[in-house]
Protein backbone atom coordinates (compact mmCIF):
# COMPACT_ATOMS: atom_id res chain seq x y z
CA UNK A 1 0.00 0.00 0.00
CA UNK A 2 1.19 3.50 -0.91
CA UNK A 3 1.62 5.62 1.83
CA UNK A 4 -0.70 7.89 1.04
CA UNK A 5 -3.69 4.95 1.28
CA UNK A 6 -1.81 3.83 4.14
CA UNK A 7 -2.32 7.39 6.08
CA UNK A 8 -6.04 7.52 5.03
CA UNK A 9 -6.64 4.11 6.40
CA UNK A 10 -4.88 5.54 9.83
CA UNK A 11 -6.92 7.93 9.74
CA UNK A 12 -10.31 5.88 8.94
CA UNK A 13 -10.11 4.01 12.15
CA UNK A 14 -8.88 7.10 14.05
CA UNK A 15 -12.07 8.36 13.58
CA UNK A 16 -14.12 4.82 14.22
CA UNK A 17 -12.76 4.06 17.05
CA UNK A 18 -13.02 7.73 18.41
CA UNK A 19 -16.60 7.52 16.99
CA UNK A 20 -17.15 4.78 19.70
CA UNK A 21 -15.89 6.77 22.62
CA UNK A 22 -17.70 9.35 21.48
CA UNK A 23 -21.36 7.94 21.82
CA UNK A 24 -20.38 6.03 24.39
CA UNK A 25 -19.18 9.39 26.65
CA UNK A 26 -22.28 10.84 24.84
CA UNK A 27 -24.20 8.74 26.73
CA UNK A 28 -23.22 8.84 30.00
CA UNK A 29 -23.78 12.75 29.85
CA UNK A 30 -19.90 12.84 29.89
CA UNK A 31 -17.45 15.65 27.83
CA UNK A 32 -17.38 14.69 24.61
CA UNK A 33 -14.88 17.54 23.48
CA UNK A 34 -11.57 15.77 23.02
CA UNK A 35 -12.79 13.22 20.86
CA UNK A 36 -14.98 15.84 19.14
CA UNK A 37 -11.48 17.59 18.07
CA UNK A 38 -10.13 14.45 17.30
CA UNK A 39 -12.52 13.67 14.90
CA UNK A 40 -13.05 16.61 13.24
CA UNK A 41 -9.17 17.11 12.93
CA UNK A 42 -9.03 13.54 11.42
CA UNK A 43 -12.12 14.34 9.21
CA UNK A 44 -10.16 17.17 7.83
CA UNK A 45 -6.96 15.67 7.24
CA UNK A 46 -8.62 12.65 5.33
CA UNK A 47 -10.54 15.08 3.22
CA UNK A 48 -7.58 16.80 2.29
CA UNK A 49 -6.04 13.74 1.56
CA UNK A 50 -8.62 12.21 -0.60
CA UNK A 51 -9.32 15.18 -2.79
CA UNK A 52 -8.10 16.22 -6.09
CA UNK A 53 -5.55 19.42 -5.03
CA UNK A 54 -6.55 21.28 -7.47
CA UNK A 55 -10.63 20.78 -5.89
CA UNK A 56 -9.03 21.27 -2.40
CA UNK A 57 -7.21 24.50 -2.91
CA UNK A 58 -10.12 25.34 -4.35
CA UNK A 59 -12.24 25.04 -1.67
CA UNK A 60 -10.22 26.93 0.57
CA UNK A 61 -9.89 29.74 -1.23
CA UNK A 62 -13.45 30.15 -2.02
CA UNK A 63 -14.48 29.40 1.90
CA UNK A 64 -15.57 33.01 1.60
CA UNK A 65 -18.47 31.50 -0.79
CA UNK A 66 -19.48 30.15 3.06
CA UNK A 67 -19.58 33.20 5.17
CA UNK A 68 -21.31 35.03 2.20
CA UNK A 69 -24.33 32.80 2.36
CA UNK A 70 -24.41 33.18 5.98
CA UNK A 71 -24.31 36.68 5.97
CA UNK A 72 -27.00 36.66 3.09
CA UNK A 73 -28.97 34.16 5.39
CA UNK A 74 -28.84 36.66 8.37
CA UNK A 75 -29.65 40.00 6.33
CA UNK A 76 -32.58 37.88 4.83
CA UNK A 77 -33.89 37.06 8.16
CA UNK A 78 -34.42 33.27 7.39
CA UNK A 79 -33.37 31.93 11.26
CA UNK A 80 -36.52 33.91 12.09
CA UNK A 81 -38.72 33.03 9.31
CA UNK A 82 -37.64 29.33 9.61
CA UNK A 83 -38.26 29.45 13.72
CA UNK A 84 -42.16 30.45 12.91
CA UNK A 85 -43.08 27.14 11.24
CA UNK A 86 -41.17 23.47 11.87
CA UNK A 87 -40.09 23.88 8.20
CA UNK A 88 -40.64 26.39 5.22
CA UNK A 89 -40.27 25.99 1.00
CA UNK A 90 -38.00 27.49 -0.81
CA UNK A 91 -41.05 29.41 -2.30
CA UNK A 92 -42.57 30.55 0.88
CA UNK A 93 -39.00 32.43 1.69
CA UNK A 94 -38.92 33.35 -1.49
CA UNK A 95 -42.52 35.67 -1.02
CA UNK A 96 -41.26 35.96 2.57
CA UNK A 97 -38.06 37.56 1.62
CA UNK A 98 -38.47 38.90 -1.82
CA UNK A 99 -35.36 37.59 -2.86
CA UNK A 100 -34.39 36.59 -6.12
CA UNK A 101 -35.61 32.51 -6.45
CA UNK A 102 -31.84 31.95 -7.68
CA UNK A 103 -29.97 33.90 -5.30
CA UNK A 104 -32.19 32.43 -2.63
CA UNK A 105 -31.52 28.28 -3.44
CA UNK A 106 -27.52 29.11 -3.74
CA UNK A 107 -27.88 30.54 -0.08
CA UNK A 108 -29.57 27.78 1.06
CA UNK A 109 -27.65 24.92 -0.79
CA UNK A 110 -24.34 26.55 0.66
CA UNK A 111 -26.09 26.74 4.34
CA UNK A 112 -27.56 23.59 4.15
CA UNK A 113 -24.02 21.67 2.69
CA UNK A 114 -22.35 23.03 5.82
CA UNK A 115 -25.05 21.73 7.89
CA UNK A 116 -26.27 25.38 8.99
CA UNK A 117 -30.07 24.30 7.85
CA UNK A 118 -31.35 20.90 7.72
CA UNK A 119 -33.40 19.89 4.52
CA UNK A 120 -35.73 17.42 5.15
CA UNK A 121 -36.91 17.49 2.05
CA UNK A 122 -35.79 18.64 -1.08
CA UNK A 123 -36.24 22.49 -0.97
CA UNK A 124 -37.84 22.72 2.09
CA UNK A 125 -35.66 23.96 5.16
CA UNK A 126 -36.00 23.98 8.64
CA UNK A 127 -33.47 25.36 11.54
CA UNK A 128 -31.26 22.66 12.96
CA UNK A 129 -29.05 23.03 16.20
CA UNK A 130 -26.56 25.16 14.87
CA UNK A 131 -28.92 27.96 13.17
CA UNK A 132 -30.90 27.71 16.43
CA UNK A 133 -28.32 29.62 18.27
CA UNK A 134 -28.76 32.51 15.55
CA UNK A 135 -31.90 33.48 17.11
CA UNK A 136 -30.21 34.78 19.91
CA UNK A 137 -29.99 38.50 19.16
CA UNK A 138 -26.40 38.70 20.79
CA UNK A 139 -24.76 35.64 18.98
CA UNK A 140 -26.31 36.39 15.42
CA UNK A 141 -25.29 40.20 15.63
CA UNK A 142 -21.40 38.15 16.75
CA UNK A 143 -21.73 35.80 13.60
CA UNK A 144 -23.40 38.76 11.39
CA UNK A 145 -19.86 40.83 12.31
CA UNK A 146 -17.55 37.71 11.56
CA UNK A 147 -18.89 37.00 8.05
CA UNK A 148 -20.28 41.06 7.27
CA UNK A 149 -17.17 42.71 8.88
CA UNK A 150 -14.92 40.24 8.80
CA UNK A 151 -15.19 39.23 4.75
CA UNK A 152 -15.11 43.57 4.22
CA UNK A 153 -11.99 43.59 6.47
CA UNK A 154 -10.29 40.18 5.09
CA UNK A 155 -10.67 41.69 1.49
CA UNK A 156 -8.54 44.67 2.76
CA UNK A 157 -6.03 42.81 4.58
CA UNK A 158 -3.39 41.84 1.52
CA UNK A 159 -3.66 45.12 0.33
CA UNK A 160 -3.13 46.85 4.16
CA UNK A 161 -0.30 43.97 4.75
CA UNK A 162 1.53 45.17 0.98
CA UNK A 163 1.42 49.14 1.95
CA UNK A 164 2.68 48.54 5.34
CA UNK A 165 5.83 46.30 3.59
CA UNK A 166 4.18 43.25 5.64
CA UNK A 167 5.20 44.73 9.27
CA UNK A 168 2.05 45.73 11.81
CA UNK A 169 2.49 49.52 12.23
CA UNK A 170 2.12 51.06 15.74
CA UNK A 171 -0.67 53.21 15.18
CA UNK A 172 -3.62 52.90 17.70
CA UNK A 173 -6.57 52.30 16.22
CA UNK A 174 -5.82 52.69 12.79
CA UNK A 175 -5.62 48.91 11.33
CA UNK A 176 -7.79 46.99 9.52
CA UNK A 177 -8.92 44.66 12.09
CA UNK A 178 -9.73 48.14 14.71
CA UNK A 179 -11.00 49.53 11.80
CA UNK A 180 -13.32 46.60 11.18
CA UNK A 181 -14.05 46.92 15.30
CA UNK A 182 -15.76 50.06 14.93
CA UNK A 183 -18.52 48.85 13.69
CA UNK A 184 -21.89 48.80 15.52
CA UNK A 185 -22.30 44.92 15.01
CA UNK A 186 -19.50 44.47 17.29
CA UNK A 187 -20.41 46.22 20.29
CA UNK A 188 -23.66 44.45 19.89
CA UNK A 189 -21.82 40.79 19.51
CA UNK A 190 -19.65 41.79 22.53
CA UNK A 191 -22.85 42.31 24.89
CA UNK A 192 -23.59 38.66 24.93
CA UNK A 193 -21.28 38.16 27.19
CA UNK A 194 -23.52 40.26 29.55
CA UNK A 195 -25.67 37.06 29.65
CA UNK A 196 -23.03 34.93 30.49
CA UNK A 197 -23.41 32.99 27.09
CA UNK A 198 -21.06 31.03 25.48
CA UNK A 199 -17.63 31.78 27.25
CA UNK A 200 -16.84 30.92 30.61
CA UNK A 201 -17.68 34.34 32.30
CA UNK A 202 -14.82 36.36 33.92
CA UNK A 203 -15.79 35.97 37.24
CA UNK A 204 -15.62 32.49 36.85
CA UNK A 205 -12.29 32.19 36.35
CA UNK A 206 -10.68 35.17 38.45
CA UNK A 207 -11.82 35.69 42.31
CA UNK A 208 -13.25 39.26 42.47
CA UNK A 209 -13.45 39.50 45.68
CA UNK A 210 -11.71 42.11 46.18
CA UNK A 211 -14.56 44.25 45.42
CA UNK A 212 -15.21 44.19 49.13
CA UNK A 213 -17.83 47.37 49.90
CA UNK A 214 -16.50 50.72 48.16
CA UNK A 215 -14.56 49.25 45.59
CA UNK A 216 -13.92 50.64 42.67
CA UNK A 217 -12.98 48.88 39.38
CA UNK A 218 -11.81 50.37 35.96
CA UNK A 219 -13.01 47.85 33.01
CA UNK A 220 -10.23 49.62 30.52
CA UNK A 221 -11.45 49.30 26.85
CA UNK A 222 -14.65 47.77 28.29
CA UNK A 223 -16.75 48.34 24.77
CA UNK A 224 -20.47 49.37 26.02
CA UNK A 225 -19.59 47.62 29.31
CA UNK A 226 -20.73 44.89 29.61
CA UNK A 227 -18.74 42.71 31.79
CA UNK A 228 -19.03 45.96 33.97
CA UNK A 229 -22.81 45.71 34.48
CA UNK A 230 -22.76 42.15 34.89
CA UNK A 231 -20.24 42.38 38.18
CA UNK A 232 -21.74 45.01 39.16
CA UNK A 233 -25.36 43.14 39.41
CA UNK A 234 -22.85 40.69 41.49
CA UNK A 235 -21.07 43.20 43.70
CA UNK A 236 -24.08 45.49 45.02
CA UNK A 237 -21.86 48.36 47.04
CA UNK A 238 -19.21 48.68 44.15
CA UNK A 239 -19.01 51.29 41.44
CA UNK A 240 -17.43 50.82 38.03
CA UNK A 241 -15.61 53.12 35.03
CA UNK A 242 -15.86 51.56 31.76
CA UNK A 243 -13.81 53.23 29.35
CA UNK A 244 -13.24 52.57 25.34
CA UNK A 245 -12.89 54.76 22.22
CA UNK A 246 -16.38 55.24 21.91
CA UNK A 247 -18.53 56.40 25.13
CA UNK A 248 -20.97 54.01 24.43
CA UNK A 249 -24.21 52.49 26.62
CA UNK A 250 -25.21 49.19 26.16
CA UNK A 251 -28.60 48.47 24.75
CA UNK A 252 -29.54 45.56 27.23
CA UNK A 253 -33.08 46.62 28.18
CA UNK A 254 -33.66 48.20 31.36
CA UNK A 255 -35.05 46.23 34.22
CA UNK A 256 -35.20 47.59 37.99
CA UNK A 257 -32.28 45.53 38.74
CA UNK A 258 -30.11 46.87 35.73
CA UNK A 259 -31.11 50.28 35.68
CA UNK A 260 -29.77 50.14 39.51
CA UNK A 261 -26.47 48.71 38.62
CA UNK A 262 -26.38 51.03 36.07
CA UNK A 263 -26.39 53.86 37.78
CA UNK A 264 -23.17 52.76 39.72
CA UNK A 265 -21.49 52.36 35.65
CA UNK A 266 -19.99 55.53 34.21
CA UNK A 267 -18.69 55.32 30.70
CA UNK A 268 -15.81 57.28 30.03
CA UNK A 269 -14.11 58.48 26.77
CA UNK A 270 -10.33 56.95 26.88
CA UNK A 271 -7.47 55.96 24.69
CA UNK A 272 -5.61 53.69 26.41
CA UNK A 273 -2.80 54.36 25.22
CA UNK A 274 -3.03 57.56 27.29
CA UNK A 275 -2.57 58.85 30.70
CA UNK A 276 -4.75 56.63 32.86
CA UNK A 277 -7.24 59.18 34.53
CA UNK A 278 -8.87 57.12 37.35
CA UNK A 279 -5.78 56.49 39.45
CA UNK A 280 -6.16 54.72 42.58
CA UNK A 281 -9.15 51.76 41.74
CA UNK A 282 -9.24 48.76 43.66
CA UNK A 283 -9.10 46.57 40.26
CA UNK A 284 -8.14 47.25 36.72
CA UNK A 285 -9.66 44.92 34.39
CA UNK A 286 -8.72 44.42 30.95
CA UNK A 287 -10.39 41.92 29.27
CA UNK A 288 -9.57 41.01 25.17
CA UNK A 289 -8.11 44.17 24.60
CA UNK A 290 -4.04 43.62 24.53
CA UNK A 291 -4.48 40.64 21.45
CA UNK A 292 -5.05 43.66 19.10
CA UNK A 293 -2.22 45.19 19.51
CA UNK A 294 1.83 44.76 18.78
CA UNK A 295 3.89 43.50 21.78
CA UNK A 296 5.63 47.00 21.40
CA UNK A 297 2.45 48.93 22.22
CA UNK A 298 1.65 46.73 25.01
CA UNK A 299 4.94 46.83 26.45
CA UNK A 300 4.19 51.46 25.86
CA UNK A 301 1.07 49.85 27.51
CA UNK A 302 2.14 48.47 31.03
CA UNK A 303 4.29 51.26 31.68
CA UNK A 304 1.05 53.21 32.82
CA UNK A 305 -0.12 50.05 34.45
CA UNK A 306 1.42 49.47 38.29
CA UNK A 307 -1.77 48.85 39.75
CA UNK A 308 -3.82 45.32 40.09
CA UNK A 309 -5.00 44.69 37.05
CA UNK A 310 -6.71 41.34 36.09
CA UNK A 311 -5.71 40.84 32.37
CA UNK A 312 -8.40 38.52 30.55
CA UNK A 313 -6.58 38.07 27.40
CA UNK A 314 -6.76 35.54 24.06
CA UNK A 315 -3.10 36.44 23.51
C1 LIG B 1 -12.31 42.79 21.83
S1 LIG B 1 -13.10 44.19 22.49
C2 LIG B 1 -13.17 43.71 24.21
C3 LIG B 1 -14.31 44.36 24.95
C4 LIG B 1 -14.43 43.92 26.41
N1 LIG B 1 -13.28 44.36 27.19
C5 LIG B 1 -14.65 42.42 26.54
O1 LIG B 1 -13.81 41.71 27.09
O2 LIG B 1 -15.68 41.91 26.07
C6 LIG B 1 -11.78 45.38 22.47
C7 LIG B 1 -12.25 46.76 22.92
O3 LIG B 1 -11.09 47.57 23.13
C8 LIG B 1 -11.37 48.86 22.61
N2 LIG B 1 -10.07 49.50 22.32
C9 LIG B 1 -9.12 49.10 21.46
N3 LIG B 1 -8.05 49.93 21.49
C10 LIG B 1 -8.35 50.87 22.43
C11 LIG B 1 -7.66 52.01 22.93
N4 LIG B 1 -6.43 52.34 22.49
N5 LIG B 1 -8.26 52.76 23.89
C12 LIG B 1 -9.51 52.44 24.34
N6 LIG B 1 -10.21 51.38 23.91
C13 LIG B 1 -9.65 50.60 22.95
C14 LIG B 1 -12.24 48.61 21.39
O4 LIG B 1 -12.99 49.77 21.02
C15 LIG B 1 -13.12 47.46 21.89
O5 LIG B 1 -14.29 47.93 22.52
Amino acid sequence: MSDNANTVKNLAELISSYSESYNQKLGLGASTEHESSVISAACRELGALVAAPENWVNTVAGSYNNSAAICLALDLGIPRLLSQNRSASLDALIEATGAAPSLLRCVMTLCVENRIFDEPSKETYALNANSTCLLNENFRSWIHYLVDDGLKMGSYLSVYAQNNSFKIPDGKHKTAFEMAFQSRRFDSAMERYFHRSTQAPIEDIFNFDVLRPGATLVDVGGGRGHHSLRLAMQFPQSSFTVQDFMCKKPTIREEPAIAEAMSRVTWQQHDFFEKQPVRGASLYLLSHILMDHTDRSVRRFAVFCTWNIICADGS
